[in-house]
């Protein structure tokens, strides 16, 4: 009886291992699927620069995961809108596009690299 009862709880654990692990392969697939990462883009407004349309896609072929972004940088949803005074002190889209790692945003010869008309 004792020794029964020890293996069925073995199967109950090596079952309940199984369902954590499919949890979290579903979760990671259900997040790419609505990732900005994965095809999707997000636009905002930019006042009298022109329209910027972030691109998930792109970022992803450069490499970029979502743990770079998300979420030290921005929250998971689209937010209130971004100033371009945060981007060239660093932050925002500027913690990336500073001229170390990547185009800058305060470089006049870099604004339309963004900014659409
Ligand atoms: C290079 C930066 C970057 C990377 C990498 C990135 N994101 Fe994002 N993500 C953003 C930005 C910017 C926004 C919009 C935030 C805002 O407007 O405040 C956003 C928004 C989102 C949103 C909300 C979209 C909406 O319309 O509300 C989701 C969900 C999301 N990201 C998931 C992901 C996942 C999952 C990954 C990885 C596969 C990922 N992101 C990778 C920058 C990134
Ligand atoms: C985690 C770092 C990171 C953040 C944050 C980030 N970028 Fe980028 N971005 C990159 C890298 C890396 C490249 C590739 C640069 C290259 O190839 O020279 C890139 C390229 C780009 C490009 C040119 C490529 C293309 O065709 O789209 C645009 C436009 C751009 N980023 C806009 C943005 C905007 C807008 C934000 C903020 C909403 C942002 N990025 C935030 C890392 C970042
Ligand atoms: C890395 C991409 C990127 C680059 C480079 C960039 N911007 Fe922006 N800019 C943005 C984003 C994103 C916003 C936020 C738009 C929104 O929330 O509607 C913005 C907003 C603005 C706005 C709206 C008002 C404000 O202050 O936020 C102005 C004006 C602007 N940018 C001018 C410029 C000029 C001029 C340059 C070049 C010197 C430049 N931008 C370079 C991404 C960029």
């Amino acid at each position: 009886m004792l020794v029964h009862g020890r293996i069925g709880k073995e199967v109950r654990e090596v079952r309940l291992i199984g369902l954590v692990l499919g949890l979290v392969v579903t979760v990671a697939l259900i997040g790419n699927a609505f990732a900005v990462s994965s095809g999707k883009t997000v636009e905002y407004s930019g006042g009298s620069a022109g329209k910027v349309v972030f691109d998930g896609k792109a970022h992803a072929e450069k490499g970029s995961k979502c743990g770079d972004c998300h979420t030290k940088i921005y929250p998971m949803k689209k937010g209130e809108g971004i100033k371009m005074a945060d981007m060239n002190a660093g932050k925002s889209c500027g913690a990336c596009h500073n001229g170390e790692k990547v185009f800058k945003t305060s470089d006049p010869a870099n604004c339309n690299k963004c900014h659409k008309k």
